[in-house]
């Protein structure tokens, strides 16, 4: 007799650090059986197969070959390719993480196909409809049977909802136990060193939403402000995809160009980058996982926003918002040592897969 199949979703760049924890946790029990879908939202090597290898992941066991393109033609693609794959092998739950795209649809074609969901990551706002990302978790989180949360900010937004408290578990934050799993390797990481640059003298900066850099205003702003703080910081800038884009598309190489101190390279997977990260004595950035990675690592991390959806960065954390202009301002603080300390948030301790797996136990097992 078949043991009942789990569904792990995983379609761009910060899905494959959430199931990787959760894929290793669940791979050799004696009640389930774990697959992993990637929907092909993310391609590029560096975008993708990197993280599998990093993570010690195999081949997924399906891919559904998305690419990008605009939300309707991507979400409808994901969900065309899904609802096949469901009909054909019936999973008994379909797990998906974070807020993207492919996050979306698979809820939709699970709830759709009366096949429960389990969101990770569920019960986060930012309150601002204008990002994408804010939709995909409204839905989500609706549809889901059941909501693994990161933090009681979490839990309250989805109490307010309306959300039932039987579906509602408190399990953690994921992307710490992706950190501890390779802890080893990312303490002999040495992009800096590559690098040439000292530990705890360089920031570390990212760019990739939309508000930030599909506008040449904005986009201009910001790399303006690191060019006036890497006279006095040097930088190192991966630049995701759609950014790299844009700077092209608003013909913005040369203010780049004319900034030596700023280190332009292409995206790294994630031993590469959480080293860089964790060396680092500041992060800017417009990532989510990166304000919480920063909280967890006590490193100050100006964050380009006007709202996050992960507030107890913030509250308990190192994470502080900024308009553009106000980088330099805040930076200096920072690096004259004017930062508030971070605590760790509960249950940010490396053991959440664990507690996953408990919950999904109790809902698969005791069903039967
Ligand atoms: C997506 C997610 C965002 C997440 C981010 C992390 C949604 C709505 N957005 O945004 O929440 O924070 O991933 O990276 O799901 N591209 C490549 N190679 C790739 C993938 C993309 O070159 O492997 C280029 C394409 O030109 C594409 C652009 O990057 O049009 C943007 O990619 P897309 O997946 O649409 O959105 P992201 O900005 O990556």
């Amino acid at each position: 007799m078949h043991l009942p199949l789990v569904h792990l979703i995983a379609g761009a760049r910060p899905n494959f650090m959430k199931i990787a924890p959760l894929y290793h946790q669940l791979k050799n029990t004696d009640w389930c059986r774990v697959e992993i879908i990637h929907t092909g939202q993310h391609y590029d090597e560096n975008m993708s197969q990197t993280f599998f290898n990093d993570f010690g992941l195999p081949k997924p066991d399906h891919y559904l070959g998305v690419g990008s393109s605009s939300h309707a033609n991507q979400t409808a693609a994901v969900m065309v390719g899904y609802e096949k794959l469901c009909n054909a092998n019936n999973p008994s739950w379909i797990v998906v993480v974070g807020d993207v795209n492919s996050t979306l649809a698979c809820s939709i074609v699970g709830a759709k196909l009366c096949i429960p969901v389990a969101h990770l990551e569920a019960g986060l706002r930012s309150f601002d409809r204008t990002m994408p990302e804010e939709i995909n978790r409204l839905v989500t989180d609706t549809l889901a049977d059941l909501l693994w949360t990161p933090s009681p900010d979490a839990d309250k937004n989805l109490r307010k909802e309306g959300v039932a408290e039987e579906k509602i578990e408190r399990v953690g934050n994921i992307m710490i136990d992706s950190f501890e799993m390779l802890r080893e390797k990312i303490e002999v990481g040495s992009a800096w060193m590559r690098m040439g640059l000292d530990a705890g003298e360089y920031g570390v900066v990212t760019f990739h939403r939309p508000a930030n850099v599909d506008s040449p205003d904005s986009l201009r702003a910001i790399l303006n402000e690191l060019v006036t703080l890497s006279e006095s910081l040097p930088l190192v800038f991966p630049v995701h995809p759609r950014t790299y884009q844009r700077i092209t598309d608003f013909e913005l190489t040369q203010l780049l160009g004319n900034a030596p101190a700023i280190r332009v390279i292409e995206p790294l997977g994630y031993i590469e980058f959480i080293s860089l990260v964790a060396s680092a004595s500041l992060l800017v950035t417009d990532s989510g996982g990166i304000q919480e990675e920063t909280t967890y690592l006590d490193i100050p991390c100006i964050t380009v926003r006007d709202n996050t959806e992960r507030p107890i960065t913030i509250t308990e954390g190192t994470n502080r918002l900024a308009k553009p202009h106000e980088i330099g301002g805040l930076a200096e603080q920072a690096l004259s040592g004017n930062w508030p300390t971070g605590t760790r948030p509960e249950f940010w301790d490396g053991h959440t897969a664990e507690r996953i797996a408990a919950s999904l136990k109790r809902r698969i097992v005791d069903k039967n």
